[in-house]
């Protein structure tokens, strides 16, 4: 980070349900923008402990949401982001568009589609300036190793098993992070207020052929030492309960309206993100020893 980008960011370190935080961030720093990208998104983690999730997702948005309304003369702009897992699952045909039923699964896509009604709501009653997006499967650097691309590089490097659900046929969209974030930014500058737009990769891959493509590179990338393919560490295991079969995105309106395409292809993103882990080991050792945690122990100690 060069001298110029820190001179244009504060961080603040707080949680989004905690009200007078959130209230001395809109006062101290003006704020006329939010992109509200905070969020459990960890479908697995939410089967275990949905409360972290009904918390955080639903009334964190809400907490937001109401200082928006409080400082609604300024407000140039609320962008939630938001998930494809809204819509439920697919079958083998068809895609997700913005004008899918609401239908999920899991409390973690629950929480989501809660706030996203909420969002919507905010901008019919109150006329907060609104936009939405749903985008699928995020890939790339810095994403926290308990979801599958990541987890698989990981285990994959230190010769563990590849915990792979049922029989590995479930299908995800996956999209590059930066892509993703190219998308919500030329939605927060160009979309229109009240508006949902899908983000997709249109890169649809079953979990098994990626797992398998993950251990091919790994082996080109990082010879194992010991002769043995990556993909012997495959292991089937117990299937998720609710396991979504099939997520897909029509992003036609993003691409019609507002001229966005994904950039990445699979082949180079996952190249990059597999480099990415490998560069980055302090990161890795950072977050797999769980030392974020005494943070939030302490703060949510705080909150009693
Ligand atoms: P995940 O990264 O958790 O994203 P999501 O559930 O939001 O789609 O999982 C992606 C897919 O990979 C999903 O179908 C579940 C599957 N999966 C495994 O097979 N093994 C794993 O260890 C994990 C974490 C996920």
């Amino acid at each position: 980070m060069d001298e110029s980008t820190e001179d244009r960011y504060a961080f603040v370190h707080a949680d989004i349900c905690d009200t007078e935080a959130v209230k001395n961030v809109f006062e101290t720093y003006e704020i006329d923008t939010i992109c509200h990208f905070a969020a459990e998104s960890h479908v697995d983690r939410s089967i275990v402990a949905p409360d972290a999730f009904v918390n955080t997702n639903i009334l964190g948005t809400f907490t937001l949401l109401e200082e928006a309304r409080r400082h609604l003369n300024r407000l140039k702009r609320f962008h939630h982001v938001s998930t494809d897992e809204v819509y439920g699952s697919l079958g083998k045909e068809g895609f997700f568009s913005e004008t899918t039923p609401y239908d999920p699964s899991s409390p973690y896509s629950a929480s989501k589609a809660a706030s996203d009604h909420l969002v919507r709501a905010y901008h019919r009653t109150y006329n907060i300036p609104v936009t939405i997006s749903n985008c699928s499967n995020n890939y790339g650097p810095y994403q926290f190793p308990e979801k599958l691309i990541p987890l698989m590089i990981l285990n994959g490097l230190a010769g563990k098993p590849l915990p792979v659900y049922g029989k590995g046929i479930n299908v995800r969209d996956w999209l590059f992070v930066q892509d993703h974030c190219r998308a919500v930014w030329t939605i927060m500058q160009n979309g229109r207020p009240g508006e949902t737009y899908n983000i997709g990769g249109e890169c649809e891959i079953p979990n098994i052929e990626l797992v398998q493509t993950l251990c091919d590179i790994l082996d080109e990338m990082v010879p194992s030492g010991h002769n043995r393919p990556r993909s012997d560490l495959i292991t089937f295991v117990n299937d998720r309960p609710g396991h979504d079969f099939r997520y897909a995105i029509d992003c036609t309106k993003l691409k019609t309206e507002l001229l966005w395409q994904p950039l990445a292809s699979f082949g180079t993103g996952i190249r990059k993100t597999v480099q990415w882990y490998l560069d980055n080991p302090a990161w890795v050792q950072r977050v797999q020893s769980g030392e974020y945690r005494e943070w939030i122990a302490d703060n949510y100690d705080r909150r009693g």
